[in-house]
């Protein structure tokens, strides 16, 4: 589907240029979302035209249909356990680095990606950064366990509310064949307290704060990137 957003140029822009960081001979998580699909297509343009040889790691469903089309060699993280590069979108990054994901639902599986990665990048347009967090985080919960969920992401300060399909009645179900709850926290002012608070509720399987971002690809509207790197 052609995405018409005012941000459309901007999230292309980002994609297209993280896709430069792929040479032959490494092993490339793939993202899932608008952003990253522009990486994808990128990465299957250069395997056309200069013969680019490399491995995929999809995150999902998305980016595995995309990657098969743009005929990007697909592997697991069972048989590459290391990978050299991860590149994905966000739903918000902060000045710190920490982002929120999984406004797609594949948040799980990226974070996976992410962390089996030796550099993490994000590509994203300008409207995702913010000073500090604010974005409801997408938490993915074990349908069995999603009503105690709920009551313990409450007791962390959360707000929770259980993403509901758009084409489909009945919740949203994630390619793990979960449930996702999208907690509104309000300003969050210590990620990495709440994302390990959220790491020990029992049926989250896995949560949308990311911690490992090593740099992010942010570029403007009236164009431009600036390339941010963790210190
Ligand atoms: C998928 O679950 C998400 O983490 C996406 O990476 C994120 O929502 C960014 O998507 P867009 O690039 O489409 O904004």
């Amino acid at each position: 589907m052609k995405d018409v957003s005012a941000n459309a140029d901007a999230k292309r822009l980002a994609g297209e240029a993280a896709a430069e960081l792929v040479r032959s001979g490494m092993v490339v998580g793939l993202g899932t979302g608008s952003t990253v699909a522009w990486t994808i297509r990128r990465l299957g343009a250069r395997i056309e035209a200069e013969g680019l040889d490399f491995l995929g790691v999809p995150t999902s469903f998305q980016a595995e249909s995309l990657a098969i089309e743009c005929g990007i060699s697909l592997t697991t993280l069972n048989q590459h356990s290391v990978l050299d590069l991860a590149i994905d979108g966000a739903d918000q990054v902060d000045a710190d680095l920490f982002a929120i994901k999984g406004g797609g639902a594949a948040h799980t599986r990226e974070k996976v990606v992410a962390c089996s990665a030796r550099r993490f990048v994000i590509v994203a347009d300008e409207s995702k950064y913010a000073k500090k967090l604010t974005w409801p985080v997408p938490v993915e919960v074990l349908p069995f366990a999603y009503r105690p969920a709920e009551r313990w992401l409450r007791a962390l300060g959360g707000e929770p509310v259980l993403r509901l399909g758009r084409m489909k009645d009945g919740p949203v179900i994630t390619d793990n064949g979960n449930f996702v709850l999208d907690v509104n926290f309000g300003t969050i002012e210590e990620p990495a307290a709440l994302a390990s608070k959220m790491n020990a509720v029992a049926g989250v399987v896995g949560h949308g704060i990311f911690e490992s971002v090593d740099e992010l690809y942010l570029a403007g509207m009236g164009g431009g990137i600036k390339r941010i790197k963790r210190d």
